[in-house]
């Protein structure tokens, strides 16, 4: 029987609390007999050894053990002081160093050696992210011929961002040997054809680079979603009561700006805080009815980029409570820390304003979450970065460019004094949008794309139909674990 398996840096442990695309892949892999391959979060003292398995809610997951250099230089260094500004287009942020190349290529290969052992003729291999790109050329190099997919969860760079990016032509030959390649948005899809378009720079040897060879790969846009049913029941729980009590009883009467993302330069937080700044400053009313709460768990922090963006936080949101905080009214509230998914979707559903701004990101899930959480009889309103992947999606919602701090604020005021019925419209079509993306349909579409079956129906059939679905349920869950880190 053929089996699903998934690579990813970070693998499901039994530590990381199950939300909806984690629960999602997690199923699919234990109907399947599937695996699930990444780094096993500990270090090696020389290169990676042999997989270690083991089995997290009915899913067999292997860790790969990786070095301390290597880790240094394929996860802080080439994935997030490179790509991951580069695919942001922060090239001001990022730091090049190219000999985290070698460390990147090599931790590569030290997982293809690793897993392909493992792999039956039949697999199909489905890859996550930007930590794993020349993973489908390690695989071929050992001979493995099974279909091969690569899903990008970023977005993909516009040309002169990803020509900066040392070895990227080494890159998009590696992107060439994948069989399905899924980004998030059209966005995404027509940068990676106007990449593939485009010619490279040549190199000091003045030679022409050769264009790779896309002709036997698909791509395509595969928005993820979440699992809005799972959200909507968790918005009403016992946690997501005991939460909203508890800021209740904080808040007054005040209305609830709500943001939850990880601290991440890309998320646009200090812009956020300074759009609120001017929200109040503009709107001398607004002070004493509103509170913004900002939930942002700290993320990368070994990475330069990552402490400094904290910093400036820490000193914008000490400037606006200096400015506006009064004895018995504070403008705002910021946690550095994550909380579970029940207490999320408590803040989500009240939360007059869900604000959603990044400077530039993949799909962004926290937007989909805070949609499916809400009261249909009173639900808040989105205010959507036009720079995430969920805009293409979320026309209802208002969206913004982030770095206009005038027109965020705007936004969040005509948010705060939308009329009930049109706040109630806009829902209705954020939740329909919601639901038909959700993350089932993402998978199985993928899938579908990855491994197509005639026979769809057939009951037997390991990867499609009523089969396939079923085991697809439990593998999302994991992967929102996973992809997300909690929520944000
Ligand atoms: O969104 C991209 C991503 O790499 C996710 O896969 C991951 O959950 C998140 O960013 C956090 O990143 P890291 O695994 O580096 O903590």
């Amino acid at each position: 029987m053929s089996r699903l398996i998934v690579v990813s840096n970070r693998i499901p442990g039994k530590t990381v609390a199950a939300g909806g695309l984690a629960v999602a892949l997690k199923a699919s892999l234990s109907h399947h007999d599937g695996l699930w391959f990444g780094w096993s979060g500990r270090h090696s003292q020389t290169s990676a050894g042999d997989v270690a398995f083991e089995t997290v809610d009915g899913v067999r997951v292997g860790g790969i053990d990786i070095t301390r250099d290597d880790f240094q230089s394929y996860y802080a260094g080439f994935s997030n002081r490179i790509l991951w500004p580069a695919f942001h287009l922060r090239l001001d942020l990022a730091h090049f160093e190219g000999h985290w190349y070698e460390g990147y290529r090599r931790v590569n290969t030290q997982f293809a050696q690793a897993i392909a052992p493992h792999i039956e003729p039949d697999d199909v291999i489905w890859i996550h992210d930007y930590h794993l790109i020349p993973l489908a050329t390690e695989l071929r190099r050992l001979g493995v011929e099974n279909r091969i997919g690569f899903y990008l969860h970023i977005p993909f760079p516009t040309p002169d961002a990803l020509f900066a990016i040392p070895y990227q032509d080494e890159l998009m030959a590696d992107l060439s040997r994948y069989d399905l390649i899924g980004l998030q948005a059209q966005r995404d899809v027509s940068a990676l054809r106007e990449a593939i378009d485009h010619v490279a720079p040549r190199g000091f040897d003045g030679e022409k680079r050769p264009a790779p060879d896309f002709s036997r790969t698909r791509i395509a846009a595969f928005p993820i979603g979440s699992d809005p049913d799972a959200f909507a029941e968790l918005a009403t729980s016992a946690g997501a009561t005991k939460m909203a009590n508890r800021i209740r009883r904080s808040l007054g009467d005040c209305a609830l700006i709500l943001g939850v993302d990880r601290l991440d330069y890309s998320k646009g937080l200090p812009q956020r805080v300074e759009s609120y700044e001017r929200l109040l400053d503009h709107n001398a009313a607004m002070r004493r009815r509103v509170h913004m709460l900002q939930v942002a768990p700290p993320s990368r922090d070994m990475i330069d980029e990552y402490r400094a963006t904290s910093e400036t936080l820490d000193a914008i949101v000490g400037r606006v409570m200096g400015r506006f905080a009064e004895p018995d009214w504070q403008p705002l509230t910021y946690v550095k820390r994550a909380y579970g998914q029940a207490s999320l979707a408590g803040l989500y559903r009240m939360a007059r304003v869900g604000l959603v701004t990044p400077l530039r990101d993949g799909m962004n899930l926290v937007a989909h979450e805070y949609v499916a959480s809400q009261n249909p009889e009173d639900p808040g309103v989105l205010v959507l970065s036009r720079f995430a992947g969920a805009a293409e999606i979320f026309p209802d919602a208002l969206q913004v460019n982030p770095f206009d701090t005038d027109e965020t604020a705007e936004a969040m005021r005509v948010a705060l004094e939308m009329p009930l019925a049109e706040r109630k419209a806009r829902w209705e079509q954020l939740d329909a949008a919601v639901r038909e993306h959700r993350v089932e349909r993402w998978a199985d579409s993928y899938l579908a794309e990855l491994a197509p079956r005639p026979d769809a129906d057939d009951l037997e059939g390991p990867r499609t139909g009523k089969v396939m679905h079923k085991r697809l349920q439990s593998v999302y869950s994991s992967m929102r674990a996973v992809f997300e880190n909690g929520s944000p």
